[in-house]
């Protein structure tokens, strides 16, 4: 797989797949700028080095519908925030318009395109949407590991139209994961909050390989209970004791299970809360948690939109080793699945750009 420092860059036209899908309130307002912020190393080294800087993302689901307040506005401004220079607004992600603006930017400049998902070719994958986004560049460079499990166009089509390459935090996603799963050091603990056991199983049976300990939440124990799933190092799991308001949060006899465990721990995975953290009075097992990782002085890493949004609202993120962007797709990627969005940088177009588009 090639990454951005594999290309000669000079004189370029530079389309990067962002994940800049945060959450926003009913006015617009980006609750957490995590993920925009994770992409600036990327976003400033294509700036230092004089290229034509399209940056491209999805912002929730409109479901190929143009809706207002999913706009990237509020995206565009944040960045011209955290870069301090200008970032010019394209009305569109396709189409004569935007080909008319990348061509008339200058090197060093950033042009952000409209949501990708008012189209509906990106998420269909469609070959012409692919098509009308690579005509506006010479390379490609993913750095949206959140959204690398999607087969839709800018992850996928994109990729095969032109040379491509992973970007920054794509790959510190990529190697600090792959090191953790491949060389941790012991023991590892497994912290795993939440719900949705289904979802969870096949990651919790691949962590349960290398991990010492897993301690989960109490909705999970809830679903193992009525769900039964297949768990294959099911005595490595520590499940809680106690709980309050009936399921709410984690009870005290847990925490401090759960705290001891973790004190003796070398690497900890975390991923999905452990109460109702949206309310503060059931959100003390998760912040016990997050303390006690934090004490350990373990490597420490740590995924999914819940549980980082919590973090960062404690202002607890630098504390950890690395903060993931992703959430699904950072579990199919822990669980040894297959994600499109890599698999498609590894893919080399036999083609050149003249020829993919001689028949327009
Ligand atoms: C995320 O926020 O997890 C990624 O951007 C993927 O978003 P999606 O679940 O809407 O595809």
């Amino acid at each position: 797989m090639k990454t951005i420092n594999d290309f000669d860059l000079r004189e370029k036209k530079v389309l990067v797949r962002c994940d800049f899908n945060v959450p926003l309130d009913e006015q617009g307002n980006i609750l957490d700028d995590f993920k925009i912020k994770e992409t600036l190393p990327t976003i400033k080294y294509l700036i230092q080095n004089e290229v034509k800087v399209i940056l491209m993302s999805h912002l929730g689901d409109p479901e190929g519908e143009m809706r207002e307040d999913l706009r990237m506005e509020p995206i565009r401004k944040k960045l011209v925030q955290l870069l301090g220079s200008e970032v010019l607004m394209a009305p569109d992600c396709v189409g004569k318009k935007v080909e008319k603006m990348v061509e008339e930017m200058k090197e060093g400049e950033v042009l952000l395109l409209e949501n990708l998902r008012f189209n509906k070719g990106e998420e269909e994958n469609s070959d012409s949407f692919s098509k009308d986004l690579a005509k506006l560049a010479d390379i490609y460079i993913n750095d949206a590991f959140g959204t690398c499990h999607r087969e839709h166009a800018s992850i996928l089509g994109v990729a095969k139209l032109l040379p491509a390459g992973a970007g920054l935090l794509l790959e510190k996603e990529i190697t600090t994961l792959k090191k953790m799963m491949e060389n941790p050091a012991k023991p590892l603990i497994a912290i795993i909050g939440g719900e949705k056991v289904e979802t969870k199983a096949r990651f919790i049976n691949k962590i349960s390989e290398i991990a010492d300990f897993i301690l989960i939440s109490g909705l999970i124990k809830k679903e193992i209970e009525e769900k039964s799933p297949i768990l294959s190092h099911a005595e490595k799991i520590i499940k809680p004791v106690d709980e309050c308001e009936r399921g709410r949060d984690i009870g005290p006899k847990t925490i401090e299970i759960f705290k001891e465990k973790i004190k003796t721990a070398k690497t900890v995975f975390w991923n999905g809360p452990f109460g109702k953290t949206e309310e503060e009075e059931f959100s003390r097992g998760t912040q016990e948690i997050a303390n006690a990782i934090i004490e350990s002085k373990a490597f420490s890493v740590v995924g999914g939109g819940e549980t980082v949004e919590f973090l960062s609202k404690l202002n607890l993120l630098s504390k950890f080793n690395h903060v993931s962007t992703g959430g699904g797709a950072m579990l199919s990627f822990l669980s040894g699945e297959e994600l499109p969005g890599l698999e498609a940088l590894k893919w080399h177009p036999s083609l050149s750009k003249k020829q993919v588009f001689s028949d327009q």
